[in-house]
């Protein structure tokens, strides 16, 4: 376990006994809108939030060895930098060996490393630990091996990461987030152009993320089968994604693949629609937009738990709270919710006590700060 009062300087130097070189700090990510769209060329607003994944790092001395420890896990990697292999068990040490993996395939001569893992992003919860990890690796790697890369590079990179050498079939979504983000800001991603857009939070608005505590680890979900779903209902409609489909094609379509697909264009119109009520304050229609996608995820994508269900209609219940939904994959994890500030403390007894008492989960609560993407700070 993590030793909570250490700092993360300090646990590199128990585990290296040497001082690192630098810290390299990626968040997680709350999603406000459009879910299940990136893999399908759409539209996403995530939030990068106040947890993060950090890494301390130092060049390595043979410069041809990559050593790993992860707080979390109390534990070890080490290997010959050229050859990482996967575990098969889609651990920790996937997402390392992957980072690499996917740069040194990208072309780049790489440098031995040692690294320290520590982080306070929840993990298996939906709000992108492992997009974080991929991304605070890849950029301490980069760093020390004198490699200049832009965000989106880098992002793309580490999907690559976690599609082809994980094996979980994620979108552009979590890793763009947590390299590209501005604090205040949420990020508008056409998952087409790649092109990130920053829209401005409002500061009477908190976001909320609670965990339902029923925890989920994408790839032992049906992730991946509802990405096949969305590539056979494109495919069926002649397109190269449902990013093209209109909703009256979608009728044509075979059960499930009609739902997945209604899902998927409503969402995107949503999405839109989502910022625009953003950026002229209509918090209210923000809101009704939440709702909206909330039942969609439900009924016609069939991600939803019952339990995030009554955390989204308990919150539909409270006073001061303007819309909540699931966020990120679904099965399981988290709801974010959009509440007004001065409501904050009748968000806790209406929504989390209740959820405690009714589901009998420890369910938490996140007030999320929006912060910047990947950081790097060179140390001494
Ligand atoms: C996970 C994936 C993202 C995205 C969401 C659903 O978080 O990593 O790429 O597909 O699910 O919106």
């Amino acid at each position: 376990m993590t030793i909570q009062h250490e700092s993360l300087p300090q646990t590199f130097e128990n585990a290296f006994h040497r001082e690192p070189e630098i810290v390299s700090e990626a968040p997680g990510r709350v999603n406000l809108m459009g879910e299940h769209t990136d893999y399908n060329e759409g539209f996403v607003l995530p939030v990068a939030i106040d947890r993060t994944v950090r890494v301390a790092a130092a060049a390595a001395a043979d410069r041809a060895t990559v050593r790993a420890y992860s707080g979390a896990f109390d534990a070890r990697d080490e290997w010959r930098i050229g050859a990482p292999r996967r575990t098969g068990r889609r651990e920790w040490r996937d997402y390392v060996r992957g980072v690499v993996w996917a740069l040194l395939d990208g072309g780049y001569v790489l440098r031995g490393v040692d690294l320290a893992i520590a982080g306070d992003v929840p993990l298996a919860s939906g709000l992108s630990s492992s997009a974080a990890l991929e991304v605070a690796v890849a950029g301490a790697i980069c760093a020390l091996s004198g490699i200049d890369i832009e965000p989106q590079r880098l992002a793309l990179l580490c999907q690559k990461a976690e599609n082809q050498f994980v094996g979980v079939q994620s979108g552009i979504m979590d890793q763009l987030a947590a390299a590209s983000s501005r604090a205040g800001h949420a990020l508008l991603i056409d998952c087409r152009s790649l092109e990130p857009q920053c829209v401005p939070l409002p500061d009477d608005i908190a976001i909320i993320v609670v965990d339902s505590k029923v925890p989920r680890r994408l790839g032992e979900t049906p992730y991946n089968e509802r990405r096949e779903d969305c590539a056979a209902a494109a495919q069926a409609l002649g397109l190269a994604s449902l990013r093209d489909a209109a909703i009256d094609d979608v009728q044509r379509l075979p059960e499930p693949l009609e739902r997945r697909a209604r899902h998927v264009v409503l969402e995107n119109q949503r999405l839109l629609e989502a910022v625009d009520a953003l950026r002229s304050r209509d918090l209210a229609r923000l809101g009704e937009l939440m709702y909206e996608s909330h039942a969609s995820l439900r009924d016609d994508f069939e991600v939803s738990t019952p339990e995030l269900d009554l955390l989204v209609e308990l919150a539909s219940r409270t006073k001061g709270v303007l819309g909540a939904r699931l966020t990120g994959a679904g099965f399981g994890g988290c709801t974010v919710n959009l509440v007004e500030r001065v409501a904050l403390a009748g968000f806790e007894a209406g929504v989390v006590e209740r959820y405690r008492e009714q589901a009998d989960l420890p369910a938490t609560m996140l007030i999320c700060t929006a912060v910047d993407g990947l950081k790097i700070s060179r140390l001494g």
